[in-house]
């Protein structure tokens, strides 16, 4: 069976957020289960792509026309002995070779053309898949062009999927651009609306042959609030299920990870993330025998990342407790500038690193006691299972995929985590306040740490779930 996955994200090529971890790993495990399993994104002009450009292998060029404007292409082939599995880079002249991933005035026209461009290589492409796996709104007209665009009627009867890794993002845009899709039958028209405009995800998930969503709690919270597609999120129930994100075992593990200033296993946990967090405080001007609670995440509103400066504020300030803590992340201006202010006023328990550090954060799940998720939203959210993997404890709202990996505390001997609902300053302070009392009983929070990583969340489980719904799809193509 070959399946090929399209997205905007793959690590370590390119990463915004945790797409970019499920395409760099999912497509591994697959091919471990002997299963062909393919990438096809877009050519960004970034460190990753400038270090391996001698490795890229041209495969085929064409051009694309956006209305009247043409551009030249050039789909670039990464060898599979690279990432453990081949990668099509589609190198767009004047669009994609570029180096951020979003983020652009004319991102509508970014990923419309590389849309076109996926479903032309794959009309000319000799391996045919068996099943095209699209990922987010950024490939979301693909299902819609492979059964409808007169270009692309070959690719009709393979089975696509699309995967919802954020409804909050859809990529909508008004029909005056509508000239930028290719030729179809108007009839078909209603199949890439939403209410009036022009909404690839929407067309995704109209037109897919099954819709996933990265944890099964998601896919019911979506049916009920999906930013405006909660209808049509109800009425395509029938072929939605959810399968939760993994953790590439291979990238995150305490005892190899090469970022880490200290190793450690299951052993060695007690020595390793001291070390580690002695590094931190040190670096970062706090005090290591206080507890250490860390966020790590894009500033935007489903994160929960506006409410962190009263937080601090609230914590160190009004009730100057006995606590450290420390922010990584960037976005929103606001955000942004309120954090720097505070880091001004307040020194020796708080401090924030603006800006995208990976090896920081993994210093950070092998060093910090605590990471804080106060997300709005959270699909599936990676941060806290990668923090449970090295043996630090999560306090996360009660919402997505947290809602289905972490366990209170209080619930019982399994429970490991802190869980605050609903997701307002008073209860993430209030939850900060249970760690602190956790972190006070030193042999119970060193046995919960232990406990932590003996949980298994690697892909193994959910990519043979993704294997089944495959073989599902293929057998009712044939
Ligand atoms: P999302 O995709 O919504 O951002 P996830 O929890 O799925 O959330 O994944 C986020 C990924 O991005 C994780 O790998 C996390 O460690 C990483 N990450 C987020 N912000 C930063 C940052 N500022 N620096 C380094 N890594 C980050
Ligand atoms: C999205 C979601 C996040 C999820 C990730 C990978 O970015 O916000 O919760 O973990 O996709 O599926």
């Amino acid at each position: 069976m070959q399946i090929i996955h399209i997205s905007a994200e793959c690590f370590p090529i390119a990463k915004v957020g945790g797409l970019a971890d499920v395409v760099g790993a999912l497509p591994k495990y697959q091919e471990t289960s002997g299963i062909s399993s393919k990438v096809i994104m877009p050519f960004y002009e970034n460190k990753f792509t400038i270090q391996h450009l001698e490795e890229l292998e041209s495969t085929f060029i064409g051009e694309i026309n956006l209305g009247e404007k043409l551009y030249n292409y050039k789909v670039l082939k990464l060898p599979k002995q690279v990432l453990g599995f081949e990668v099509f880079l589609i190198k767009i002249e004047n669009l994609t070779d570029r180096p951020n991933v979003y983020g652009y005035p004319d991102d509508v026209e970014r990923f419309t053309a590389f849309q076109k461009i996926v479903c032309d290589f794959l009309v000319n492409f000799k391996e045919k898949p068996n099943v095209v796996h699209c990922h987010d709104h950024h490939t979301g007209f693909i299902p819609f062009f492979m059964s409808y665009s007169m270009a692309h009627k070959k690719l009709q009867h393979i089975p696509s999927i699309i995967t919802i890794h954020n409804a909050q993002y859809q990529g909508d845009f008004s029909y005056d651009k509508m000239y930028y899709l290719p030729d179809f039958n108007i009839e078909n028209a209603g199949l890439i609306d939403w209410y009036g405009r022009i909404n690839p995800l929407a067309t995704g998930i109209k037109c897919a042959w099954k819709v996933t969503t990265v944890s099964s709690n998601y896919l019911g919270e979506l049916q009920k609030v999906a930013n405006g597609l909660e209808g049509l999120l109800r009425s395509e129930k029938a072929k939605s299920i959810g399968i939760l994100n993994g953790v590439d075992s291979q990238v995150w593990n305490p005892s190899t990870d090469s970022m880490l200033k200290f190793n450690f296993n299951k052993k060695t946990i007690n020595k390793g993330r001291q070390g580690n967090k002695e590094w931190l405080c040190n670096k970062f001007n706090l005090d290591p025998k206080l507890p250490l609670i860390a966020f790590i995440g894009r500033f935007v509103y489903e994160k929960g990342s506006d409410l962190l400066s009263e937080v601090v504020s609230q914590v160190l300030e009004k009730e100057n407790k006995e606590v450290n803590l420390l922010l990584l992340g960037s976005g929103n201006p606001e955000t942004e500038n309120q954090l720097r202010e505070l880091q001004n006023r307040i020194q020796g328990k708080f401090n924030t690193f603006i800006g995208y550090d990976e090896e920081l954060s993994h210093i950070i799940y092998g060093g910090a006691d605590f990471l804080l998720m106060p997300s709005r939203v959270e699909p599936c959210g990676l941060n806290q299972m990668y923090a449970m993997r090295y043996g630090m404890l999560p306090i996360v709202s009660n919402t997505g995929g947290l809602k289905d990996t972490v366990i209170d505390i209080d619930q019982g001997e399994e429970g490991f985590g802190i869980v605050l609902n609903p997701v307002n300053v008073h209860e993430i302070c209030f939850a900060i306040q249970r760690a602190i009392d956790v972190y006070a009983n030193k042999a119970f929070f060193k046995a919960k740490r232990k406990q932590l990583m003996n949980i298994e969340h690697s892909w193994d489980k959910s990519a043979q779930e993704y294997i089944k719904m495959y073989q599902s799809l293929v057998n009712i193509a044939q």
